[in-house]
């Protein structure tokens, strides 16, 4: 694959580069469909621009054409994933490329869908020259994991989020609720929560910080995330701060099967919805827990901490992605580990960097995917 982006020409490169771009702008807003982003350009120029910006609506492939019209004949399509070939919410980009006299496609990944994909064969099929896909598998996997995920394993797709001091601790003390990061971090934590399904949280972070896990300082995205909450014995108290606002966005708790039989029924009556799962050494069996999220229709979860649901989660090899905010400041040995004993046998050598690291104002910001096959 290297070899393909190495044969592209820097004017090739950039136009796909713009159509990466693009396509994040629909982070949010399409979720469980992919992120993708199109690029019409003629004779040098761009003639066309879109993304896929709302669930069910027009792909990318179809608002670049419409805004370039008559200029994509005999023009180049750059698109971020591999044009759709089937009949979903919307007809194949495959068709109205073909129609509007499209002459070459590139594109960065290709489609893993069983239904949609197929269409850079069908292209070359009818005579247009196609190239891709140009990205590696990592860098098209870090696009659209959960799309890439789902495409393989009836699973939800679980991203891990931390924040950690340099010294590797996420609070000052057990038992007590610590600012790790600064504002510009925290806002970019709302912004990736409205891109996720639901957000999970172990009992003890419940207890000891009292988060909403809501989206607040961000843009809403197509529907607020649920919130799950990973508490055995339900002691989560009814004035919890996790308990507000839960029509909007529904409160999931799930206990042991033996959890006391009024405080499951409190926490009903207080709005959450209670599943029993089985349990484990170290609190509920998480395929059990997954399980049920799948069934709900959860694909994608961003689960944020603490340290031994985050230790639970890595031994398990449960954990599809990291986002990682290292903070400027140390804890000390009273501070909380990010992770706990027993993490040794974590697949962490299957982890590799997703993006450059990014700064949020002192906070860097490091992405890893664990590679598929790895
Ligand atoms: N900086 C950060 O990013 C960040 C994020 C979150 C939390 N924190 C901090 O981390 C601390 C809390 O973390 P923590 O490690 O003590 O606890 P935690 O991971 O939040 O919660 C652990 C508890 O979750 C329940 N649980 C259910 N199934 C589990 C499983 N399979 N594996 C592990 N736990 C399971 C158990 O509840 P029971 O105890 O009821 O059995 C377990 O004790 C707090 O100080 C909080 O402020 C920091």
């Amino acid at each position: 694959m290297a070899e393909l982006r190495a044969g592209l020409a820097p004017s090739d490169r950039a136009f796909l580069e713009r159509a990466r771009v693009l396509a994040r702008h629909g982070w949010g807003q399409v979720h469980p469909n992919p992120l993708v982003g199109c690029v019409i350009e003629k004779d040098g120029a761009v003639v066309g621009e879109g993304f896929h910006a709302r669930f069910g609506g027009p792909h990318a492939e179809i608002l670049a054409l419409e805004e370039a019209l008559h200029r994509a004949n005999g023009a180049t399509a750059f698109v971020s994933l591999e044009p759709c070939d089937h009949h979903g919410k919307t007809p194949p980009c495959t068709e109205a490329l073909l129609k509007a006299g499209v002459a070459r496609v590139v594109f960065g990944a290709s489609d893993p869908g069983a239904e949609s994909g197929g269409g850079a064969e069908r292209l070359r099929r009818e005579g247009i020259e196609v190239v891709g896909p140009v990205w590696g598998e990592g860098e098209a996997v870090a696009e659209n994991p959960a799309f890439h995920h789902t495409a393989r394993a009836s699973r939800p797709f679980v991203a891990l989020k931390l924040a950690l001091s340099l010294d590797g601790r996420i609070a000052a003390a057990r038992g007590e609720r610590s600012r790790v990061t600064g504002g510009e971090a925290e806002k970019e934590v709302h912004r990736l929560r409205s891109g996720f399904d639901a957000i999970m949280i172990g009992a003890a972070t419940a207890r000891v910080d009292d988060p909403q896990l809501t989206v607040r300082l961000a843009p809403e995205g197509r529907a607020a995330p649920r919130r799950l909450l990973l508490d055995p014995r339900a002691t989560l108290p009814s004035d919890a701060a996790l308990l507000r606002d839960a029509e909007r966005s529904p409160v999931h708790v799930f206990t042991r099967l033996d959890a006391p039989e009024v405080d499951m029924e409190r926490l009903e009556g207080a709005g959450a919805h209670v599943h029993p799962v089985p349990a484990a050494a170290e609190g509920l069996v998480l395929d059990a827990v997954l399980d049920v999220c799948w069934e709900l229709g959860l694909r994608a979860i961003l689960c944020e901490g603490g340290s031994r649901l985050a230790t639970s989660l890595l031994r398990e090899d449960l954990v599809q992605r990291l986002y990682l905010f290292l903070a400027p400041q140390a804890f000390g040995p009273s501070g909380v580990p990010a992770f706990g004993p027993g993490i040794a046998g974590a697949p962490w050598g299957a982890f590799a960097p997703a993006f450059p690291p990014e700064l949020f104002g002192r906070d860097a910001l490091l992405v890893f995917d664990r590679r598929t096959g790895a």
